[in-house]
């Protein structure tokens, strides 16, 4: 039974390693040498091959190597084989470590102060109280309430807003699009943790931000498809935004030319709020392998009518 890899090859090295150990009854491939597709039985790739289906025919799960499945494609994908997503301990808490740095740095002015010792200016902002900091994730999910849980202990007033009502203690929780505006406005530091599906795409754009306290601050780790650069320059510029940290955006990496290289009010990292770890991962891995190989359901599979 064959499993083909397709996603980074240096932690590739490493699940061939650990899946030689832990499960030699599965014989592993490295993309591009897939060998005898028709003996393919498992993907695990970030982006998958085109027209998967007819590349292996016998394909009968496809697993994401990231927790996000919008670079999938999900449509193409055959209707029959299992979209799996990735929810490995190491992914979460790495998520949840980045929010907490991101909010904090927002929280305690570091924006600023980054903008004062290039200028060698000495100079000191007033300490909010954290209590006086209200905190908003979007997307309830595995992310974000990990995240909220991280924040817990700072005594940051939170918030959060999903689709479908939550109830999780010491959260004031918000759902559905009607109640996107209340949310907003008790909001100070707006973190976005949604998938990226057709009605989330373009979500933090002008009017999100015009809804925002003045001078709130944002932290995007959902998907750069989120964002509209040019209002997020325009609401910094304007001083609606105080700042902004960015781990994703539309092209990865921007273009040279692009304005949150350079934006004062702007921290950018390229992408690494979170990451698998080859050892966790596989661990995850073969647990829900070898439940589905007993007859029992697959866990964190992708509902495709919802996009996540
Ligand atoms: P998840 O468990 O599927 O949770 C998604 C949450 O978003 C759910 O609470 C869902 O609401 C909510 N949601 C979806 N569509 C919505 C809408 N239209 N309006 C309001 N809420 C909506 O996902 P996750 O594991 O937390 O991951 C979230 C995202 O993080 C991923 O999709 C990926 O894009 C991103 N990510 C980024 C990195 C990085 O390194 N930057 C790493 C990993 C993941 P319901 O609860 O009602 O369904
Ligand atoms: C990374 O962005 C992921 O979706 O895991």
């Amino acid at each position: 039974m064959a499993i083909v890899f397709k996603s980074d090859p240096i932690r590739g090295r490493e699940w061939a390693r650990i899946l030689a150990e832990r499960a030699p009854d599965l014989e592993f491939r490295m993309w591009p040498d897939y060998g005898d597709p028709a003996t393919v039985r498992y993907l695990v790739a970030w982006i998958p091959p085109r027209d998967v289906g007819a590349l292996f025919p016998n394909l009968e799960i496809l697993f994401s190597s990231g927790a996000g499945v919008d670079q999938l494609d999900l449509g193409s994908l055959p209707a029959h084989v299992p979209v799996v997503r990735m929810v490995e301990p190491n992914l979460v808490a790495s998520m949840a470590e980045y929010v907490a740095m991101a909010t904090l740095a927002l929280h305690r002015n570091l924006v600023d102060y980054i903008g004062f010792q290039r200028a060698a200016t000495w100079k000191e902002i007033r300490v909010v109280p954290a209590p006086q900091r209200r905190v908003g994730i979007m997307g309830l999910g595995v992310l974000g309430i990990a995240s909220l849980e991280r924040l817990r202990p700072f005594g940051f007033p939170l918030a959060g807003w999903s689709r479908s009502p939550k109830v999780i203690e010491g959260v004031t929780c918000h759902a559905g699009a009607a109640a996107m505006d209340a949310f907003l406005a008790a909001t100070d530091i707006l973190v976005c943790l949604l998938p990226l599906t057709s009605e989330t795409r373009g979500i933090l754009d002008a009017s999100t931000f015009a809804a925002l306290p003045r001078g709130a601050g944002l932290v995007n780790v959902g998907r750069g498809g989120h964002l509209v650069d040019a209002d997020l320059i325009a609401a910094l510029d304007s001083g609606q935004l105080s700042g902004a940290v960015i781990d994703v955006v539309s092209k990865e990496p921007p273009p040279a030319d692009h304005p949150f290289w350079s934006h004062p009010r702007i921290i950018l990292t390229p992408h690494v709020a979170s990451m698998t770890q080859p050892a966790t991962a596989c661990e995850v891995f073969l647990a829900n392998l070898r439940r589905y190989q007993q007859g029992l359901p697959l866990a964190d599979v992708v509902d495709r009518s919802r996009g996540y």
